[in-house]
């Protein structure tokens, strides 16, 4: 074989390893952007609180885990309801960010060491905890990794993932974990925004195939498929049901769609090789121009849905 196949086959089998064996992917570098390119309008993440409220039957009692909780787009208007919310995150950026938007909603601090709630072992790094009055409400936020928490086994009545086991360096462990951490006849919500009709998923189809051609498959990074999460979940007994809790509308012309992959600002395009991405911008502007010409600036439509799986832990 020449030499520069061997080298060729070497460096694509190392880029495989690289891949398969992926580290957690932490936001902090993606944090101040995070609400500007992530957030739901006012009135669909109110809606996309009531919805998981009911979901769950909350009560005042009812205890929630959000793993991989960031700045709190679902937490903050879950828990404004009158929760009692943890979450988790290895992004200290990302819980500060929450932090801000808790003190601007007039949550009080509570001052406490871990280990004052019975839940609480091993100290983290960084914790913070809040307090809400009318309605009562309170917030414990700890930097983590969700592959090992400092809580307790059988500490909550609902775990809540969203947009987070896809960044983990190993989903199957976290969701042993969900499962210590989860009481018998507890529920597990993993969530998920999906695009429906939508011009934008165009730009973001070429990318795929751009990168593809290029030797990167992005699309292995949004693992597990439903059908291994409800396979593993299955396999414990736990039943599931899946719907659509809400459709709303977005528009993005192809120049901000463009934009926002170049200046990557998502953690798929983090994780591309620098050398491979650099190409892959020049291959796909030069398409973007042919393809929409002078309609750069004109709106696509962009339909969004969250979606919702309920896991029912055996009783
Ligand atoms: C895409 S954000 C989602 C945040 C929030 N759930 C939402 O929907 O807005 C994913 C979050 O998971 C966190 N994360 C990734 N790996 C993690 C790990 N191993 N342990 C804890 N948090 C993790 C990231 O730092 C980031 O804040």
């Amino acid at each position: 074989m020449e030499p520069g196949v061997v080298a060729g086959t070497r460096a694509s089998l190392a880029r495989f390893i690289e891949e398969m064996i992926m580290p957690s992917f932490n936001f902090d570098s993606l944090a101040a952007i995070y609400d500007a390119t992530r957030g739901y309008p006012d009135e669909v993440a109110t809606h996309i609180a009531g919805v998981l409220d009911e979901t769950v039957t909350a009560s005042t009692r009812t205890r929630f885990l959000e793993i991989g909780v960031g700045t709190g787009r679902i937490a903050l208007p879950l828990a404004a309801r009158g929760r009692v919310y943890t979450g988790i995150d290895i992004s200290t950026q990302m819980l500060s960010h929450l932090e801000e938007k808790l003190r601007a909603a007039h949550w009080d601090t509570v001052e406490a060491p871990w280990g004052a709630c019975g839940d609480e072992v091993e100290a983290p790094e960084w914790v913070r905890r809040f307090r809400h009055t009318k309605p009562e409400a309170s917030m414990r936020l700890a930097v983590a990794d969700v592959h090992q928490m400092p809580l307790r086994d059988a500490s909550f009545d609902v775990v809540i993932a969203v947009h987070v086991l896809h960044l983990v360096e190993n989903w199957r462990r976290v969701l042993e974990e969900v499962r210590r951490v989860l009481t018998p006849g507890g529920m597990f919500l993993h969530c998920a925004d999906s695009r429906g009709e939508s011009g934008v998923q165009e730009v973001r189809s070429q990318w795929r195939r751009i990168l593809l051609e290029l030797g990167h498959d992005e699309q292995r990074l949004y693992r597990p498929s439903e059908e291994a999460l409800d396979e593993v979940c299955a396999s414990w007994g736990w039943q599931v049901e899946r719907w659509n809790a809400i459709t709303w509308e977005r528009s993005q012309s192809p120049r901000q769609v463009l934009a926002g992959i170049l200046r990557r600002d998502w953690s798929s395009m983090r994780r591309v090789p620098n050398d491979l991405f650099a190409e892959g911008c020049k291959r796909l502007e030069r398409w973007a121009a042919a393809r929409y010409g002078a309609q750069m600036d004109t709106p696509l439509k962009d339909e969004r849905h969250f979606v919702i799986s309920r896991y029912r832990v055996k009783g």
